[in-house]
């Protein structure tokens, strides 16, 4: 028995002892997410009225993957979030029930747990909040309202013990759904990659020399870090590239949910590990290569009035942009790979 568990079983029979006589199992107890290598423990946004627990992650997996939580059984979350695929869907744009398009493109359901606000815009304040929007959305589940959805899952009688197991009596809500899909959610995570074993695991050997020289591209010339930085290479915050300037119709991004004209057409920082993984790129997914995200970025993005201002033409080389490439391809990681679950509740 490792120290670690003789530990955690030492306190469940305290806990026990205390409680007078009512015990806790190992799986209700707070999880503590082993992180890969080169991820920060202390940028978890872990909420203090959602203790992680491997009930609600094993709960919440069940109900990322099950069909039936959509209104005619065909779309489950992982329907656009493929383990496959790093938890993106590999369209520009993603297809939910009665194939139905959106707008907008599947992000990686990756490394969430580092972040508040979720989606595109950030217009969810939480994970929680952001595991329940997918549902009442006409073009993704397919719900009225949630009350639709809490019917549906209160049907399935297996889910009942389930979900006492997790969060003790009560019965299924949809805060409960949200707060067990949001566990399952933050144990996706990716770090070890090539960039972490060289950097933080001081392997020299992980890294190419082109690679390397494509991290100076990203550092200096390119100006990538001055959005895509830390550990998580994201600042959280929202940008206009001016990616769909181009069009007639321009989708307003964070505006929507400030109502700042400054925020127009402003999108946030995603993540960019896995991204060799997640193609195509850009919230309406339309550059289908890194190449021609970096050309993209060389260009000086698609100028219009609320362009950022550290958006310029970077002139890079070929080589240069080549380098860049292959540094992008060093973020691939792990900590994300999970199995569909073999059989769901009846
Ligand atoms: C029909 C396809 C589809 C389905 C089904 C779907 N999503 Fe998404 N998901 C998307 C798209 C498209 C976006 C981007 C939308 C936006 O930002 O406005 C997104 C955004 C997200 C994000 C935000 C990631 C980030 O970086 O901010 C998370 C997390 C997520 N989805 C998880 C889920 C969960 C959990 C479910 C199930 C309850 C789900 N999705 C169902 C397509 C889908
Ligand atoms: C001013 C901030 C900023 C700078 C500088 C910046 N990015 Fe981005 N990056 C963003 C934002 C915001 C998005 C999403 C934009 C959108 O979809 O409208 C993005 C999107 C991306 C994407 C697509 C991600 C996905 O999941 O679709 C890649 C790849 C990327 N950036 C790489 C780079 C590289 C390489 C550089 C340097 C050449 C760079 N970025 C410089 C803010 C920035």
């Amino acid at each position: 028995m490792t120290w670690e568990k003789r530990w955690s079983l030492a306190l469940g029979l305290t806990v026990g002892m205390l409680t007078g006589g009512m015990t806790i199992s190992h799986a209700q107890m707070e999880l503590h997410l082993t992180l890969p290598l080169g991820l920060e423990r202390e940028s978890l946004v872990l909420p203090e009225d959602n203790l992680l627990t491997r009930d609600k992650v094993e709960l919440g997996k069940l109900l990322f993957f099950d069909k039936r939580l959509s209104a005619n059984n065909t779309i489950a979350c992982a329907s656009c979030h493929m383990p496959a695929l790093a938890f993106t869907d590999g369209q520009p744009v993603s297809t939910g029930i009665h194939r139905q398009q959106g707008g907008r493109s599947a992000p990686a359901a990756i490394n969430r747990a580092f972040s508040s606000a979720q989606f595109w815009d950030g217009r969810a304040a939480t994970l929680e909040d952001q595991s329940v929007g997918p549902f009442v959305s006409p073009v993704e589940h397919g719900f009225a309202n949630h009350d639709e959805l809490v019917a549906k899952v209160k049907g399935i009688a297996g889910y009942h013990p389930l979900f006492e197991q997790a969060f003790g009596p009560g019965g299924i809500t949809v805060e409960l759904i949200g707060k067990a899909i949001a566990s399952f959610q933050r144990t996706l995570l990716s770090g070890n990659s090539a960039y972490d074993q060289f950097g933080v695991g001081g392997n020299e050997m992980a890294l190419s020399a082109k690679a390397q020289n494509g991290f100076r591209v990203f550092v200096g010339k390119g100006q990538c870090l001055r959005c895509h930085f830390g550990f998580n290479f994201t600042d959280e915050r929202f940008h206009n590239l001016g990616v769909d300037w181009d069009m007639d119709h321009i989708d307003v991004g964070r505006f929507a949910v400030t109502k700042n004209p400054k925020d127009l057409g402003a999108f946030k920082t995603p993540t960019l590990r896995e991204i060799a993984r997640t193609a195509p790129y850009m919230h309406d997914g339309r550059l289908a290569t890194l190449r021609q995200v970096v050309d993209f970025y060389d260009q000086g993005g698609t100028p219009n009035p609320y362009l950022d201002p550290v958006i310029k033409p970077l002139n890079l080389s070929n080589q240069e942009k080549e380098d860049l490439v292959e540094f992008l391809h060093a973020l691939n990681g792990e900590g994300w790979e999970v199995l569909p679950p073999a059989t769901f509740p009846k």
